[in-house]
């Protein structure tokens, strides 16, 4: 952080998610989904399930994002179950660098594509997904609290 305490030109690293690191990301959550925001206990579900999937970035001492994904072995089929970057953070990449962290991770465990949930009207997280491959496989009406309707979108991963 700088003097000012305002975003510090210090680099962001990416490490698994530590139950230590559970307050920053409950309110960071809470920030970026005011209406259907994950709690303590889903997130520590999430760390339960797939712990070399759940990354944190970091900003010396500031959580600046976070991506949970899971890993369902027997279907071979990797899912992002959440992703956020802080407000002051976003547009420099942040969003596709974990994105692509995690997805080269569930790659590496062998995942064949990698599906997820997003709400119809979060242009800017379709917009992100589409540049990262995802397309729109279907609609699901209502699927959000509500009322929102959720594209499921889904990356196939070929060879590289
Ligand atoms: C979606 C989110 C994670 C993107 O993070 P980010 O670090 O800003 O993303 P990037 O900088 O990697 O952006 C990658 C691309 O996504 C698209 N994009 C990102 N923000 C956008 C916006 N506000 N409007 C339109 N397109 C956008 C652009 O194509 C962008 O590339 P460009 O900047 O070269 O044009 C971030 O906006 C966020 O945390 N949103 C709130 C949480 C959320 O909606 N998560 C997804 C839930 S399913």
């Amino acid at each position: 952080m700088t003097a000012s305490g305002g975003p510090s030109s210090a680099p962001i690293q990416l490490r698994p998610f530590t139950p230590a690191d559970l307050q920053a990301v409950l309110r960071l959550e809470k920030r970026v989904f005011p209406l259907d925001a994950y709690g303590r206990y889903e997130f520590l579900n999430l760390y339960r399930w797939g712990r070399e999937t759940f990354l944190v970035a970091v900003q010396g001492e500031r959580l600046v994002g976070y991506v949970a994904a899971l890993l369902n072995d027997s279907e071979k089929e990797g899912y992002i179950a959440s992703v956020a970057v802080d407000p002051e953070q976003r547009r420099a990449g942040l969003g596709t660098r974990l994105m692509n962290t995690v997805v080269d991770k569930l790659r590496a465990e062998g995942v064949a594509s990698v599906a997820l949930h997003v709400r119809a009207e979060n242009e800017p997280a379709i917009g992100m997904y589409r540049r990262l491959g995802f397309d729109v496989e279907q609609v699901e009406p209502h699927y959000y609290p509500d009322g929102m309707d959720a594209l499921v979108m889904r990356r196939v991963l070929g060879e590289r």
